[in-house]
């Protein structure tokens, strides 16, 4: 039987209505393969904390969160507050701290699951994008001078180092390798003459490690729109911080909802814990409502108990995800069921309960 000490981040929006949800998930897996045992923390930061103290998080906030073996997030970021304010005080000070390179995002199609894309059925769509996830275009080197005056400028620096560049690429075909062995270098070296080639130059020498891998260099706007035309094609895919921002986004969306797309930002040497969070953002367009997808969120925890070594609980979890869409019954809105976000949890539970039986 393992201890885990979980720092539970619910943050803004739907992250605070999904992360409970995900928690009741994780814990009940945890009860049925008797393996381990979750210790929870939570954390009330986010926007409402910054209203309050003006600040996202806690001073020493890094220093608090170090000593946990994971980090399980919800969405950060609401209309009170300018997004780059909280993004750049709780997500990004969290990834970059902690030396999580790799922000690790599957995308697959789950059974019973519409693609907006025609003829696509369960299982055509399975890749994973791994995003750079510590310097790149979010490196946040720049500035702004003359402000507010008509000759007003704004620098945002892409930062690329050959150590961060090589780190993320190495992981990607580690993890090709271990899949169907095709990765696809997401690049934009065509018009980015120094970072990217740089990355292009990094590819190709970490290849030499990897030579049962099959690799492509496809243009980052080639590649959307082979997500859309035949994302059956993709096996793993390595990109920057902000080509893999945006590449995710489609992805889940491909697969029918931003609601069932995981994400792990991962620290792999495991000196800091990795923390896991959907890709999806906080929703103020729906929160509140009760009405949130907790897909991701679940997954997202599922991803967790992977990355902490508890196979059977994760793929308990998934197995069950599966079985609920498969079913079609208890679904979200945005996967057009009329099911609320609690509903869709007990739904996950009780195949999780069925299938362990
Ligand atoms: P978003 O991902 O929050 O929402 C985009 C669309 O997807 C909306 O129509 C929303 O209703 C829908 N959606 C997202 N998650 C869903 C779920 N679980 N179930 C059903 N529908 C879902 O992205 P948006 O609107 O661009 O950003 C909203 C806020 O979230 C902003 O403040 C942004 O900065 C922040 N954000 C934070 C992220 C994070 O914490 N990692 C990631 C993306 C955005
Ligand atoms: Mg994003």
């Amino acid at each position: 039987m393992h201890d885990y000490h979980l720092a539970v981040i619910p943050g803004d929006g739907i992250g605070q209505e999904v992360t409970p949800e995900g928690l009741r998930v994780l814990k009940i897996a945890g009860e049925i393969t008797g393996t381990y045992r979750l210790h929870c923390r939570d954390f009330p930061w986010g926007c409402e904390y910054y209203l309050k103290t003006g600040r996202m998080m806690a001073e020493d906030g890094l220093k608090i969160l170090e000593s946990f073996d994971a980090i399980y997030f919800g969405a950060v970021g609401f209309p009170s507050v300018p997004d780059h304010v909280s993004l750049r005080g709780l997500r990004l000070p969290i990834c970059q701290g902690f030396e999580q390179y790799v922000c690790l995002r599957p995308s697959l199609l789950l059974p019973g699951i519409k693609s907006p894309l025609a003829g696509r059925k369960a299982g055509d769509i399975d890749f994973v994008v791994v995003r750079e996830n510590t310097e790149g275009e979010y490196s946040g080197s720049g500035g702004r001078a003359h402000r507010g005056l008509p000759m007003e400028v704004a620098t945002e620096t892409s930062v690329f180092t050959r150590v961060g560049v090589e780190r993320v690429i190495r992981y990607a075909y580690k993890l090709a390798a271990s899949r169907r062995k095709g990765l696809v270098n997401a690049t934009k070296s065509n018009a980015q003459q120094y970072a990217m080639t740089l990355w292009d130059e990094v590819f190709d020498a970490v290849g030499g490690e990897f030579r049962d891998v099959k690799t492509e260099r496809v243009l980052i706007d080639a590649l959307a729109a082979r997500f859309v035309l035949r994302p059956d094609s993709l096996d793993v895919v390595v990109g920057s911080n902000l080509f893999g921002d945006i590449l995710t986004d489609l992805g889940a969306a491909v697969c029918g909802s931003m609601g069932v797309a995981p994400s792990g930002n991962i620290n792999p040497e495991r000196d800091y814990p990795s923390m896991f969070e959907p890709v999806h953002g906080s929703a103020p367009d729906i929160c509140g409502k009760g009405i949130a997808n907790p897909i991701a969120m679940i997954w997202c925890g599922a991803m967790m108990l992977e990355f902490l070594g508890e196979n059977a609980a994760a793929n308990l979890i998934v197995s069950a995800i599966k079985a609920v869409t498969a079913a079609g019954k208890r679904l979200t809105p945005d996967l057009g069921g009329s099911a609320r976000t609690s509903e869709v949890a007990e739904a996950i539970i009780a195949h999780a309960k069925r299938l362990a039986k």
